[in-house]
């Protein structure tokens, strides 16, 4: 008879036996003579043994199927008759051994700074807002009032995937939406990751975050603006930080300003975000009435906030997924 006559056999006589039993010991039985030491599927297997080499792929896998068939068949109708049963067979079990610790993980720093960052301004009436990381030049660069050769594109080497679509340099597109798809007032941040074409190196990286800030209105000012950011700067550095506001350009505010922290270790200003009025020219080309509204913008860079609050020398440390490094946090 040829092993899979035998095969079909076994099978057929396993089920028809296993469906007869009702009590453990009719399946101890049905267990040892099928699957025991010296049952049937033993008996196949040693046959197998006998076999040319050239059916053994085959009829190995036919008989490990069978095999695996046949013991869940079992086990199922075993916990059928004996629900308690326990049919691993392995009595060593202790159940009154602690449980394993499993180690917890914990919140990446940049995860852990950009929610600080989020409630602070939630805190005080922005919502969260998201935007595209690839863009069009259009939303990147020309409607923040930066054509085309302006040289304020030389600040931010770019990404370029073809010469109208651009890995976003600044989270500052994303003004550009918030105000094409809604009217005043905006009060609103956005954070997100942003790309530059830069050489690689402990203070700077091709891939960084930022925080975006937009407030628009028919009354915004200046001095409004001063507040929200002292306001934030003390929340997240401590209320005693010493901060200035230094005059400064960016094509999309008029005026601007960059604003300082002074750090106390190293004794010298850190630069951490730059602002201004929203330039009354990116108000016209998203549409909004530039006689009636105005409003003021920020952003900066998640990381050197982290880097400065965390006294972080490398930015690279962010990227590279060092547990070391990520454990302190
Ligand atoms: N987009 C600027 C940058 O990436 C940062 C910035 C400056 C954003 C002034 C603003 C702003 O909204 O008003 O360097």
């Amino acid at each position: 008879m040829s092993l899979d006559n035998t095969i079909k056999e076994i099978k057929a006589s396993f089920q028809s036996d296993l469906s007869k039993s009702n009590t453990t010991t009719e399946l101890e039985n049905i267990r040892i003579t099928y699957l025991g030491r010296k049952g049937k599927l033993t008996t196949l297997f040693e046959e197998f043994t006998k076999l040319p080499v050239s059916e053994k792929p085959k009829y190995g896998k036919t008989l490990n199927v069978l095999k695996t068939e046949l013991t869940i068949a079992f086990n199922e109708k075993l916990n059928e008759l004996n629900p308690s049963s326990d049919n691993s067979n392995d009595s060593s079990e202790d159940f009154s051994l602690p449980g394993y610790n499993l180690p917890q993980g914990s919140l990446h720093p940049l995860e852990q700074v950009t929610s600080e960052i989020k409630s602070i301004f939630q805190s005080i009436g922005f919502s969260v807002a998201y935007g595209p990381e690839i863009d069009d030049d259009y939303h990147n660069f020309e409607a923040l009032n930066v054509p085309k050769h302006h040289p304020a594109r030389d600040m931010q080497d770019t990404f370029f995937v073809d010469p109208n679509t651009v890995l976003r340099t600044h989270t500052s597109n994303v003004q550009i939406h918030l105000m094409e798809n809604q009217d005043p007032p905006l009060r609103h941040i956005c954070c997100g990751r942003v790309f530059r074409n830069e050489a690689v190196s402990y203070k700077s990286f091709c891939l960084f975050n930022q925080v975006e800030g937009l407030v628009i209105n028919e009354t915004s000012s200046f001095a409004e603006m001063k507040g929200t950011l002292e306001y934030f700067v003390k929340e997240m550095f401590g209320k005693g930080t010493k901060m200035r506001f230094r005059p400064s350009y960016f094509p999309f505010t008029e005026p601007s300003a960059e604003v300082d922290i002074w750090n106390d270790k190293l004794n010298q200003w850190m630069e951490i975000l730059g602002c201004g009025m929203v330039n009354p020219n990116v108000l016209s080309n998203v549409g909004y009435d530039n006689t009636k509204y105005q409003g003021f913008a920020f952003g900066m860079g998640i990381e050197r906030i982290a880097m400065i609050k965390y006294g972080i020398k490398d930015i690279r440390l962010f990227y590279q997924n060092d547990k070391r490094f990520l454990e302190q946090f």
